[in-house]
């Protein structure tokens, strides 16, 4: 695969060289890195999220979701993330993506979206469709999002996106796609494999790019998608300027990766997920599959070890924590009652937004209310950015 082509004389010169070759998660790029990005871009137009656009040539590294980011002016800071209605939202996207997502409302511009065109690369059930993005609409209205302060919409009510990936899709490598694990895992395993699926970090490139993200809050299932985003902008803004900001990750180290019943990442497509707001009964019964050893109740255990207790963590205080993590190193504790104080603990947290969730799935005008005023908002940004890209690449 061929790199990124090297700068220009005096385009995004470097500013503390010599520096090393710049590496990305996925590509080495040829040249020195654009280092004077910041300045650079204000020599080209005012822009509120200069700062944001400092050069991430290193890889993509987990920092901590909600932790103020350093260096950016408030209103510099605009997160922005998504998620698929393809099916029940779970605990891993809960913690991994909605609960720190959600928290970085106070301190960032936030821009939250259901991805629904993403889902018809596997989707084929329109009506099933439509009732997970009202879901989801929920979800978010019932985990607090000020959909005033910010921005919450339908991947599908901004088609700028989808003019935006076709630009970007002119200039994205085929060899970087190629790399893509979506697309591998389902190549090695001999599945049909659409253009879209193909095609889909381009498309997430697009969600990004197209409001001048500054932060990604996701897990880290998504970090390569975020890794081959930075590329994709790096290359544009070699090609054609300084035009796109360049997004930082925000992947929370403790809930990166979210285990699922059998220890494995908590994932539809394993079938091992806890739904966030499934019925307390069925939650209960399903939380008592969580896979454990088969250690008698006498023995010790090893909390660090235990699928429970990695989720029990995430929903205990830290004196509950240090309790359990006690009792499992004493022995004389069964994993029933683990399991049980988990559930207690995941109620405490969920058993109120699961009454709004319910109230508010009842109120599809609500919900539908919700999306199009987000999606005006969205717009707006969306038509600005696309603009300016058009006028880089000499469209209209
Ligand atoms: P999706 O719908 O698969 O997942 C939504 C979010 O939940 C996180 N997540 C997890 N985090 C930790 N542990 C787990 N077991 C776990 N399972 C899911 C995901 O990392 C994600 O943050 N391609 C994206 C949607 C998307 C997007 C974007 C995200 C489209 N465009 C632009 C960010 C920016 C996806 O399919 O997420």
């Amino acid at each position: 695969m061929r790199g990124f082509p090297a700068p220009g004389p005096g385009l995004l010169p470097s500013r503390s060289s010599p520096s090393p070759r710049p590496v990305t998660g996925l590509l080495v790029l040829p040249g020195p890195p654009p280092l004077a990005y910041a300045e650079s871009l204000n020599r080209f137009f005012i822009h509120p999220f200069t700062r944001a656009a400092s050069p991430m040539t290193t890889p993509v590294e987990s920092t901590p979701a909600a932790e103020p980011s350093k260096g950016y002016p408030a209103q510099a800071r605009r997160t922005l993330s998504g998620i698929k209605p393809s099916g029940t939202p779970h605990l891993g996207n809960y913690l991994g993506f909605l609960r720190p997502a959600l928290e970085m409302q106070a301190t960032h511009q936030s821009f939250y979206f259901i991805a629904d065109y993403h889902a018809l690369t596997s989707v084929r059930d329109a009506p099933a469709l439509r009732e997970s993005t009202l879901d989801l609409a929920a979800v978010f209205h019932a985990l607090g999002m000020d959909f005033d302060r910010h921005t919450f919409f339908r991947q599908s009510d901004v088609p700028e996106v989808t003019e935006l990936a076709w630009i970007l899709s002119c200039i994205t490598p085929l060899g970087l796609l190629h790399q893509a694990h979506a697309y591998k895992d389902k190549t090695a395993k001999g599945e049909e494999i659409n253009h879209g699926l193909f095609a889909y970090p381009v498309l997430m490139a697009a969600d990004i790019l197209i409001y001048d993200s500054t932060h990604v809050p996701v897990g880290k299932d998504q970090k390569q998608h975020l890794e081959i985003t930075r590329d994709i902008a790096q290359r544009f803004n070699f090609l054609y300027g300084d035009t796109l900001v360049i997004p930082e990750p925000t992947i929370a180290e403790d809930v990166a990766t979210v285990p699922g019943l059998d220890g494995r990442k908590m994932s539809k497509s394993y079938g091992n997920v806890i739904p966030l707001f499934g019925d307390p009964k069925q939650t209960r019964k399903t939380v008592m599959k969580i896979v454990t050893d088969s250690k008698g109740v006498e023995e010790p255990k090893d909390p660090d070890a235990c699928n429970v207790f990695a989720l029990y963590k995430h929903f205990a205080r830290p004196e509950e924590q240090a309790h359990w993590a006690g009792r499992y190193k004493a022995g004389g504790m069964g994993y029933g009652e683990i399991k049980q104080a988990l559930f207690d603990a995941m109620e405490r947290e969920l058993a109120a937004p699961r009454e709004r969730y319910q109230a508010a799935r009842q109120n599809t005008p609500l919900l539908e209310g919700i999306l199009e005023k987000g999606a005006e908002k969205a717009r707006k940004v969306a038509r600005e950015v696309l603009g300016r890209v058009k006028q880089k690449v000499g469209l209209g």
